[in-house]
């Protein structure tokens, strides 16, 4: 029998894909000298039970989102396996240009790309530039953001934060880009930055890169405290369909330009997302030490106490059960249901939404960061409330693992942490607004009984000093504990993820 030539394409890609090896028979989109070309047999995203899907084929073709110039990472969610955060700052503009229009644009995933395994590049590459950057490349047109225009470094007041704790390359605006790229081993990233740095030459350079992973075995999914990450995100009207509970928002809360977006943009800027970057260390043997030191009083063991204490500061049991649906233990199978982890408002019948702390405190940081029938809206999902306050959480754990020696000695030696990514149309209205109005803000959520809320006890700033959180405790909602930080920012900075038609046109012109 003769095998077709499609066939014996196809199949070598697989073969190589098997073997890791980058190879240039089957191109993905372009031959160009920037991609690590391949086919790829399985897909480069984790879905983890408990967590919307990503994106599915059918949607894409069923969708009037222009998903083919949306860049992937803006849509895809928390499933990535491996990362690569590559910051550089642009030397020669013009040669830089030359390389973006015709190495770069032509291999930069798209949705619809990362929607079907059978289209996924072996690495996902997306890239974004800083306001400096873009001036860097001659493009001085006004995007609508006026703190994306100032960088990240000029919002650090705004945060109750110093950037004498952030990486010092975030702490000014020399940053012009960065590239993220995505695959499921880190082999296939390091390749395809020998591409990218031999392609660009010293058109850049590298200033910073953060590489980051999905957390081994049973932890995938899973932050770096131990909770179940990326279960709550806005459902995208005429996109996702939506899961039980899950926000719906328009288009134009996540990308400019899209359906309701409110401010005008530039043409080419139509189909971006602005991108929140944000380094967060987090001390977790110091955040498990603090949780057993300050276990609320009851029955049942110490360590099942102080997992309560942590529950009621995220919100959600470490299976990502939501502790407003099962509040005194955790519940792994409601956890891993996406058809049932999301689907509550905070309100019950017989409680009074005002003052009910038993079933979740208002200062748990899913309760400030959506607090969904606390800012009105329907009592019974999908509480729709605040949708224009939605971000599309796009992060992934970075560092090793803690080891027995830091656990033993409940004390951090070796940074980790979550590289965080927020996509949103308006940082005004999405990471920066969620972070200074609702998670820095004591009296957040309003109309509390008692009045002070206090901040968000994972992530609440209050300038390096310890925290003062009440309703924690279940048996006194109006006991306050002082929380040290256990979230610590390394900065960041504000980028803007261009559609890709812009990439090779706009922004290399
Ligand atoms: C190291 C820092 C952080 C950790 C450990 C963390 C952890 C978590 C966890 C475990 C959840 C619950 C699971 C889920 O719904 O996905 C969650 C939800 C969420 N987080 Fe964070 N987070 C961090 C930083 C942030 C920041 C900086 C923001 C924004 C300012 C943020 C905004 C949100 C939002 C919007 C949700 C979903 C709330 C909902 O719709 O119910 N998080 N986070």
């Amino acid at each position: 029998m003769r095998l077709s030539p499609v066939f014996v394409a196809l199949l070598s890609g697989l073969l190589a894909a098997d073997l890791g090896l980058a190879r240039s028979v089957a191109p993905r989109v372009a031959d160009s000298p920037a991609a690590v070309t391949g086919t790829r047999k399985t897909s480069l995203l984790k879905n983890v039970a408990g967590l919307p899907p990503v994106p599915s084929a059918a949607q894409v073709a069923a969708t009037s989102l222009n998903t083919d110039d949306i860049q992937g990472d803006i849509l895809v969610g928390m499933h990535k396996q491996k990362q690569l955060f590559y910051f550089f700052a642009i030397n020669d503009p013009a040669t830089f240009k030359t390389h973006l229009a015709s190495d770069i644009a032509p291999v930069v995933a798209s949705v619809t790309q990362l929607s079907n395994v059978a289209t996924q590049p072996l690495v996902a590459l997306n890239i974004a530039f800083s306001n400096t950057g873009l001036l860097a490349l001659g493009v001085t047109d006004n995007l609508g953001d006026s703190l994306f225009a100032n960088g990240q470094a000029k919002d650090a007041t705004s945060f109750k934060e110093s950037t004498s704790s952030w990486v010092p390359q975030f702490a000014g605006t020399g940053i012009h880009g960065v590239i993220i790229l995505a695959s499921d081993t880190t082999d296939l990233i390091d390749q395809q930055v020998a591409s990218i740095e031999s392609t660009f030459g010293s058109s850049i350079s590298k200033l910073y890169s953060l590489s980051a992973s999905i957390r081994p075995g049973n932890e995938a999914g899973h932050e770096m405290f131990g909770f179940l990450d990326g279960i709550a995100q806005p459902a995208i009207n005429g996109f996702n369909t939506p899961l039980p509970g899950q926000n719906i928002v328009d288009a134009g809360v996540i990308i400019t330009g899209a359906t309701n977006d409110p401010i005008t943009r530039p043409s080419w800027a139509v189909g971006g997302s602005f991108l929140a970057f944000r380094q967060l260390e987090q001390l977790v043997p110091e955040f498990n030490k603090y949780l057993l030191d300050n276990a609320p009083a009851g029955s049942g063991s110490l360590q099942a106490r102080a997992d309560l204490l942590g529950a009621r500061m995220v919100g959600r049991w470490k299976s990502g059960a939501p502790i407003d649906l099962t509040p005194t233990a955790d519940d792994p199978a409601l956890g891993a249901d996406a058809q049932r982890n999301n689907n509550f408002t905070y309100s019950h019948a017989g409680f009074d939404l005002g003052s009910d702390q038993s079933h979740c405190p208002f200062s748990a940081h899913i309760r400030k960061t959506r607090p969904r029938a606390d800012l009105g809206g329907s009592l019974t999902p999908p509480n729709l409330s605040a949708g224009a306050n939605s971000i599309m959480r796009s992060g992934i754990p970075y560092g090793p693992e803690v080891t027995s020696a830091e656990s033993a000695s409940n004390t951090t030696t070796q940074e980790r942490g979550l590289a965080f990514v927020a996509y949103q149309a308006q940082l005004s209205q999405g990471f920066h607004f969620l972070q200074q109005t609702w998670a820095d803000n004591a009296n957040f959520p309003p109309g509390k009984t008692p009045a002070t809320v206090g901040l968000d006890p994972i992530i609440g700033q209050n300038n390096g000093q310890p925290r003062v959180v009440n309703g924690l405790l279940p048996s006194n909602s109006s006991a306050s504990l002082s929380i040290p930080q256990f979230v610590v920012s390394h900065g960041g900075e504000y980028f803007f993820s261009p559609p890709i038609s812009a990439i090779g046109g706009r922004l290399s012109a």
